[in-house]
């Protein structure tokens, strides 16, 4: 009997820890590399929050809590959902993991059986597809093209759906597109849902507060109330108020579906980290200024990036609405060959020529479910980004 399950050797590890881990040992073996690669923000936790969690240690609060929340968290969810989101949700309806990512892995695993679709977007974060397989559940992909700006249309959305399909996982603004669905494109998607009643939405709002140039951030129980009772709405401090290492997420929903989550975070981590929680309150019920640095800065490195790749021989990159990534499209580099001799027959090839050569590394589109195209996370120095997008430049001008 082999060791390992059916179900695990469906699954493949991130494509995304593995490109990161490749380039941070080039660098530990002492080449020269510049990391595009990690979705997660440069910029340190602001003090307040750190003082928060110190606060915390001192004061004790280094033991168990309730297992998906201290109230005072939940709380500070609460007034965010009503305050930012327009919705309103009682206690029971919070839930507090650590990390988006388990949030999404206790709704799934709460509530998939064996042969339930689930429709993902591609392109889409590496996480869905094989978290609905470790939960049981079939990930029904549905390709959403440049043409598009890789946002999925309500004629995709309702031939997707099936009888057996359980969910849909939105995410707007996205990983790894930047994409962001206008209020008018929601609704265009709510509207299909709102004919099939057994469908549920997860709506994954991670990227909800990097978003550029005036952009209308809405979420789907928002902009359709009829979906109230059947979506989930996922969100997270980690990329926002950048503590991503922290690792708490939260979401609100029905109570039942809540109480799920609860089940299986109880017999898997119980709690999130006391202190961490402490730091999410702050993070939540504190000064939110600083956010409009962060995005300012993002905006920028965003234009110089496209700008920079847009220059760079057969690649077209769109502009994001949104998040720290862009997701250029390089068809007009297939078929050609690198100085080393690579023949690039596709968005792997590509990426991992350009990190052997040029020593910038990017994640291939193949991981995302939609090729040809790489995702640069400019979630790093303007310096570094000149420098990689420079050495972009070199690499599809040396393709012959
Ligand atoms: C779209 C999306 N959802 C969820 C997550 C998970 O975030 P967390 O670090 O809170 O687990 C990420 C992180 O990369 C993400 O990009």
């Amino acid at each position: 009997m082999p060791l390992l399950s059916a179900t695990l050797n469906r699954v493949k590890p991130s494509p995304t820890i593995a490109m990161t881990n490749l380039a941070l040992e080039m660098k530990a073996a002492g080449r020269d590399v510049i990391g595009l690669s990690a979705g997660e923000p440069d910029f340190d936790t602001p003090d307040h929050i750190k003082a928060a969690a110190k606060r915390a240690i001192d004061d004790g609060r280094t033991k168990y809590t309730a297992v998906d929340g201290i109230p005072e968290l939940k709380q500070a969810i609460r007034d965010k959902f009503r305050r930012e989101n327009g919705l309103d949700y009682d206690a029971t309806q919070i839930s507090v993991g650590t990390g988006g990512k388990q949030v999404l892995f206790n709704a799934l695993t709460a509530t998939l059986d064996p042969g339930d679709e689930v429709i993902v977007p591609a392109p889409y974060w590496v996480s869905y597809p094989d978290m609905v397989l470790l939960a049981g559940g079939m990930p029904v992909v549905v390709e959403c093209g440049i043409e598009s700006g890789f946002k999925m249309t309500p004629a995709q959305l309702e031939a997707a759906i099936t009888p057996k399909t359980k969910w849909l996982i939105f995410n707007s603004p996205s990983n790894p597109t930047g994409a962001g669905y206008t209020r008018e494109e929601l609704k265009g998607l709510t509207d299909v849902l709102m004919r099939h009643p057994h469908v549920w939405v997860m709506s994954d709002d991670m990227y909800e507060h990097l978003v550029f140039d005036g952009f209308e951030f809405t979420t789907p129980a928002q902009v359709e109330p009829g979906l109230y009772d059947r979506t989930l709405t996922v969100n997270g401090v980690s990329k926002a108020y950048s503590m991503t290492g922290w690792r708490i997420g939260y979401a609100g929903g029905p109570a039942e579906l809540i109480a799920g989550m609860r089940k299986v975070q109880s017999q898997s981590t119980s709690n999130p980290c006391s202190i961490s929680q402490w730091a999410a309150v702050e993070a939540l019920n504190g000064r939110q200024d600083f956010l409009d640095d962060f995005r300012l800065a993002f905006a920028r490195r965003r234009d110089m990036v496209v700008r920079m790749l847009n220059a760079a021989e057969g690649v077209t990159c769109p502009t994001p609405d949104g998040a720290f990534y862009v997701y250029p499209s390089i068809t007009g580099c297939i078929g050609k060959t690198a100085p080393g001799g690579t023949v690039i027959t596709d968005d792997q090839t590509f990426a991992t020529a350009l990190l052997e050569q040029s020593g910038v590394a990017v994640v291939f589109g193949a991981a995302f479910g939609l090729s040809p195209n790489f995702r640069v996370s400019y979630a790093t120095s303007d310096a570094a980004l000149t420098d990689a997008c420079t050495r972009i430049q070199t690499f599809c001008a040396d393709l012959r």
